[in-house]
């Protein structure tokens, strides 16, 4: 029986993942690497100046920049991003997620966020949906990023359950396999891509319920 759920936000509450792919394209443009969707897949849950670090390699240019010249570098696509995320609206939550949280929420079930993105926070308020979550976990405080357990591992400690007794919801491959390395049943987000050693794949939160899931 699960007892609780953690929720990873881009792409999984809603399609934010599109803006971040925008904003380090742009960035990457403008320092002659050039990235496709392929290779965005790997920047997923990973951390900002860890997402920089895998473009930079992939381009052949980790020792072109300077840790200043790096954090510019980080700062300057988080300012495009956050541009990008002035118009989001709850209208933005992916299908089926408000009525998902609706339903924890009538039912008591605790729900937290566990996201690499420290914009988590604006974010939920833009979605309108900062209520619904019971725990946000602060990617400032890990000492690893996803997809090692400790933020899944975090998030249910926070909300005063077991690993054993969450639920996990993801749509990246490093998400996916920090949630099963925590002892998660783990739900998959379909985005288009594979997605390897989840619990169970749903296309939206419309495809499976509350009820359901706290049976497994
Ligand atoms: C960070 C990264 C981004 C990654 C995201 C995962 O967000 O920049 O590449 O996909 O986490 O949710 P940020 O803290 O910059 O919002
Ligand atoms: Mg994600």
């Amino acid at each position: 029986m699960k007892k609780g759920f953690v929720f990873d936000l881009d792409g999984v509450i809603t399609d934010t993942a599109k803006f971040h792919y925008l904003a380090w394209k742009d960035l990457a443009d403008e320092i002659g690497i050039e990235i496709d969707l392929k290779f965005n897949e790997q920047l997923k849950g990973i951390s900002r100046m860890d997402s920089l670090e895998r473009i930079l390699a992939y381009g052949n240019k980790s020792d072109a920049f300077t840790t200043e010249q790096k954090e510019a570098l980080a700062e300057k696509k988080n300012t495009h991003y956050v541009e990008l995320l002035q118009d989001l609206t709850p209208d933005d939550l992916l299908p089926g997620v408000q009525e998902f949280l609706n339903d924890a929420k009538a039912q008591n079930v605790p729900c937290a966020i566990a996201s690499a993105s420290k914009n988590a926070p604006f974010i939920l308020e833009k979605l309108g949906v900062q209520d619904a979550f019971d725990a946000i976990v602060d990617p400032a405080t890990l000492t690893k990023g996803k997809p090692d357990p400790e933020i899944f591992v975090r998030a249910a400690e926070a909300i005063n359950i077991t690993p054993a007794e969450a639920v996990g919801f993801e749509d990246a491959q490093a998400g996916l396999d920090g949630i099963k390395a925590a002892g998660m049943y783990a739900v998959g987000v379909y985005s288009g891509e594979e997605l390897h050693g989840a619990d169970l794949i749903v296309h939206h939160l419309t495809d499976i319920s509350v009820a359901e899931l706290l049976q497994k």
